[in-house]
């Protein structure tokens, strides 16, 4: 009775005071970028469905109303964690064209043409996300397929309110998005950049969605959808065939699963980046004393930053796709690697990357994270991306569907930074129907056989150092899962050779003593926009927490 108590009082106090951004419930919890796609995942629990149905809904409303980021023409990676405790992935990353080749992006000399691996119909890579739906639904979905789309549908054909974030993102976009036929009729409707409040219809879209929920993927991959994406892109200058789509195939495969201290971590193996770096982190970490420092502390940051610096130059060089490249996995998680990297840091003094630092060239990093968990234990943690805002910004003819940029994801030339500021080696080149690396990050933290946290966030390269502060946040400072999500992030990825600083996150001291250590340092805007759901065992409930650096939302039943 106590106990019910305590959880009444904990639910109401949580929702009145944070609003949108912590709410508690004890049957399911959804947590993404969007209010709207949240709200429709805890609908599809409502009528029966699982956190794998809800992720598909979700995923697919993200695509009508999250247009940055949500996506039919992008990929991602879903983490999925059983009540029994085992757990699975499904690697719907999308793949170089069977026509890509190394020096697609480069001129007669061997550089790279400015924009041209970043934008338009070239830049696309063959779309994962219908596929990886459609195999996270074959496998492990309850309710039927077309009604995971309904409110997708429903969405694109009725119309959505345009949101100050979805105005300002469209606005700042105009000049790309506009110079493609399709892509300005579809966002800019009127001429102009919506004013917020509109209401925006996507009839095309919906009708895409429509055969989809009738057809399955079988209509993105080999029906008129297909035929629609080859034609329009060809037209336009891109590569993509026919075979490309038909030959594609999601894949579920095993997670990547390490300690970390007394918790597990599950999350995803390559072609995603983000399990390995986060893994190698963290192992080097482990080496220190954390929760001894104080969170935010010149020596905290000094040890996290040097544990980045290590695992993002691992990164570079290694890791690519695995049916292409070995990457070394275990060795670079093994503690005997990881305990020699930290015996290498240096009391109180900056690391050097021992290059010049490439430019740095900041672009958005829009992917979208959400978290999903049911009543049943079931938790999902999903990231998706076009790659930039809005992908390549190339709208496909008739279908509403907007084309990732993903091929900036390769190293399009080894040694050259890509719009992340990454540097790739040859094992992230380009080759025909190769899969790209990615930071892209989902993960689920457990104890003790019992899951604790679902988390994932956007942000390209910073995608792994948000990710790791939240769990260090968690784990080693003790913090809650509000104060651990929203608390200040900088990062660090080897090269450039500075530390990023959220602008309202350090003061003049911790500036001046990292400094004084050598290190330097860059005030950047928000970093990352991590969702997250934490399971209170006591309580027997679940606390979603959305990040409040942009726009994200949490629904719970
Ligand atoms: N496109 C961003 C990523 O996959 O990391």
């Amino acid at each position: 009775m106590k106990k019910l108590i305590v959880c009444i009082i904990y639910l109401f106090f949580t929702t009145l005071s944070f609003g949108q951004s912590l709410e508690a419930g004890k049957n399911g919890v959804v947590v993404s970028a969007s209010k709207i796609a949240s709200d429709i995942g805890i609908q599809i629990m409502r009528e029966g469905g699982n956190s794998v149905d809800a992720a598909i809904a979700v995923s697919f409303a993200l695509a009508v109303v999250w247009p940055e980021a949500g996506n039919l023409g992008g990929g991602g990676f879903m983490v999925i964690r059983f009540p029994d405790g085992s757990a699975t992935t499904i690697d719907y990353r999308e793949k170089a064209s069977e026509n890509a080749h190394e020096k697609m992006y480069l001129d007669r000399d061997g550089k790279p043409i400015s924009g041209l691996s970043t934008e338009g119909p070239l830049s696309a890579a063959v779309p994962g996300t219908v596929a990886g739906m459609a195999l996270a639904w074959e496998k492990y979905g309850l309710l039927p397929w077309n009604k995971l789309i309904e409110p997708a549908i429903e969405l694109a054909d009725k119309g959505f309110p345009v949101t100050y974030h979805l105005h300002t993102g469209l606005k700042n976009h105009y000049e790309e998005m506009a110079q493609f036929t399709a892509t300005k009729d579809m966002f800019f409707p009127k001429g102009s950049v919506p004013e917020v409040g509109d209401i925006l219809k996507f009839p095309d879209l919906a009708q895409t969605l429509g055969r989809i929920a009738q057809e399955g993927a079988d209509d993105f991959y080999r029906g008129l959808t297909a035929l629609k994406i080859v034609r329009s892109v060809n037209a336009a200058g891109g590569i993509l065939t026919y075979d490309d789509l038909k030959n594609y195939r999601a894949i579920e495969q095993r997670p990547l699963r390490f300690q970390y201290r007394d918790h597990e971590i599950i999350t995803m193996a390559p072609p995603s980046s983000g399990g390995v770096v986060l893994g190698q982190i963290l192992k080097i970490l482990e080496n220190f004393p954390m929760s001894h420092y104080d969170y935010f502390s010149p020596d905290a940051i000094h040890k996290i930053v040097e544990a980045e610096r290590f695992a993002y130059a691992n990164r570079s060089k290694y890791l690519g796709d695995p049916y292409f490249v070995n990457n070394h996995t275990q060795y670079l998680l093994s503690d005997k690697l990881n305990d020699s990297l930290a015996s290498e840091i240096k009391f109180n003094v900056a690391g050097n990357s021992l290059v010049t630092a490439p430019v740095f060239v900041p672009e958005s990093e829009q992917t979208t994270h959400f978290s999903i968990i049911d009543k049943n234990g079931l938790a999902v943690s999903n990231t998706t991306t076009l790659n930039s805002s809005y992908g390549s910004c190339f709208v496909v003819e008739g279908t509403g569907i907007l084309l990732n940029n993903e091929m900036d994801d390769f190293s399009i030339k080894p040694g050259q930074p890509n719009q992340f500021g990454l540097l790739g080696s040859e094992a992230n080149s380009i080759q025909p129907n190769k899969k790209m690396l990615s930071s892209m990050t989902p993960a689920i933290v457990t104890q003790d056989n019992q899951i604790k946290y679902i988390l994932g966030s956007p942000g390209g390269s910073t995608i792994i150092t948000t990710v790791a502060q939240v769990i260090i946040n968690l784990v080693d400072f003790g913090m809650n899962l509000r104060n651990a999500v929203h608390a200040p992030r900088f990062h660090h990825q080897w090269l450039p050779d500075n530390i990023y600083f959220e602008k309202f996150g350090i003061d003049k001291t911790l500036f001046e003593a990292l400094e004084k250590m050598g290190y330097k340092l860059v005030i950047r805007s928000a970093i990352g926009d991590l969702n997250a759901i934490g399971i209170d065992h006591n309580l027997g409930i679940y606390i979603g927490v959305a990040d409040n650096r942009r726009q994200s939302a949490v629904s719970c039943y």
